[in-house]
């Protein structure tokens, strides 16, 4: 008997213009565009498993190989059922004339065949089995590679010649920042306008390729869960912030188009004081939330102080800013630097931030896979 059976995987992707605010909330429609860098596979990514069969008696979720409750109506629920129709709807368009076809001698057979099977396929209840190649509990955020690795690995199992940006808006469903991790690189995410959301998806920039001296570090500062999760704390902002508005109206198209410039160009200097720029505005923004939100730590601060300070003598020598950083919804550092200046900038951190004082449980270099001085 054939095994339904197909394997996918997604790698984390960091944001450099942020996604902080729902105009949908059940959508997951965000209520201003992102840009990221996706990250290498071989560091942080998500390895999904998906198997459909016909014994199966309900759709089971496994992450890390604990098994968890797929919520009717909830985010996986909602991906799993999208991808699903997507495979019946591709099924029926390859079928449109179906009592012709049933009279021809020579396909009606074989296309009968394959179509019945293929529409058994989409009723089948999937198990789905998802590891991360890192520990869950380091306070990285798992859900943009996991949502993205499940929503490939069915698009694998059933066949789909869907493009990434397709697959975006299903991914999307699932967490908001999942939609870009389905491209490699630099990626936007477009927030559309159209309410169905059909236009709100993620796109190429420049593929990794572009700028392959790009890398990012990941400065692990604190492991612990993150005190607000980012669901409840847009919805705060959204409900409360004026800051937020302004930075929806004034402040994130112009920085879209300039950090794509830059991206384009291989400008360092102006893509990390965009990048940098926009981590503090989205800090301003949860600060500017009734009740406030931190989620930067003082730890957090004081690598924005060393990073600071490293650049400014990196300007004042004529050299341009040498690194960016940016933090989600936590404190943990990520700072995206040229190759050239991995190591200076790992020695350097490591310098004022010793291990034995327990700044940091760990220092990744990642995009190009290389680099750490450990
Ligand atoms: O996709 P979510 O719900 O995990 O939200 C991600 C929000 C940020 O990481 C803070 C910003 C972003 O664009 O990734």
């Amino acid at each position: 008997m054939a095994v339904y059976e197909a394997t996918a995987s997604a790698p984390v992707n960091i944001a450099c213009i942020k996604y902080w605010g729902k105009r949908d909330t059940k959508l997951i429609l965000p209520t201003n565009s992102s840009l990221s860098v996706t990250l290498d596979q071989d560091h942080l990514r998500s390895t999904t498993t998906s198997r459909a069969d016909p014994s199966f008696t309900e759709d089971r979720l496994w992450l890390n190989g604990k098994e968890e409750e797929i919520k009717e109506g909830g985010r996986t629920a909602t991906c799993i059922a999208e991808m699903k129709r997507l495979r019946k709807q591709e099924v029926e368009d390859k079928q449109p004339n179906e009592p012709k076809v049933k009279n021809h001698p020579h396909h009606a057979p074989q296309i009968l065949r394959s179509d019945h099977l293929g529409l058994q396929l989409s009723t089948h209840h999937v198990h789905i089995a998802s590891f991360n190649n890192f520990p869950t509990a380091a306070g990285l955020a798992s859900s943009a590679s996991g949502f993205a690795a499940l929503v490939s690995s069915l698009a694998q199992l059933y066949k789909l010649p869907v493009s990434p940006s397709t697959l975006s808006l299903i991914a999307r469903q699932g967490s908001g920042s999942a939609c870009r991790s389905l491209f490699g690189g630099f990626v936007a995410w477009e927030q559309g306008t159209l309410p169905d959301g059909s236009d709100s998806l993620a796109v190429e920039v420049a593929p990794q390729s572009h700028w392959p001296d790009m890398h990012a570090l990941i400065c692990v500062v604190s492991d612990d869960k993150k005190g607000t999760s980012s669901t409840s704390g847009m919805q705060r902002t959204v409900e409360t912030s004026p800051l937020l508005q302004h930075r929806i109206k004034h402040v994130v198209p112009q920085r879209m188009a300039d950090i794509s410039a830059a991206i384009r160009a291989r400008d360092f200097d102006k893509f990390a004081e965009i990048t940098m720029r926009d981590s503090n505005q989205f800090h301003a923004v949860a600060l500017d939330t009734e009740p406030p939100i931190f989620y930067m730590n003082d730890v957090s601060r004081a690598i924005i102080a060393l990073i600071v300070e490293y650049n400014r003598v990196s300007v004042e020598k004529g050299l341009g800013r040498k690194a960016a950083y940016t933090y989600d919804a936590g404190p943990n550092a990520v700072i995206y630097t040229l190759k050239e200046n991995v190591k200076e900038i790992v020695e350097l951190i490591l310098k004022y931030f010793p291990q034995r004082e327990g700044a940091f449980k760990d220092v990744f270099g990642l995009l190009g896979g290389v680099d750490v001085a450990k």
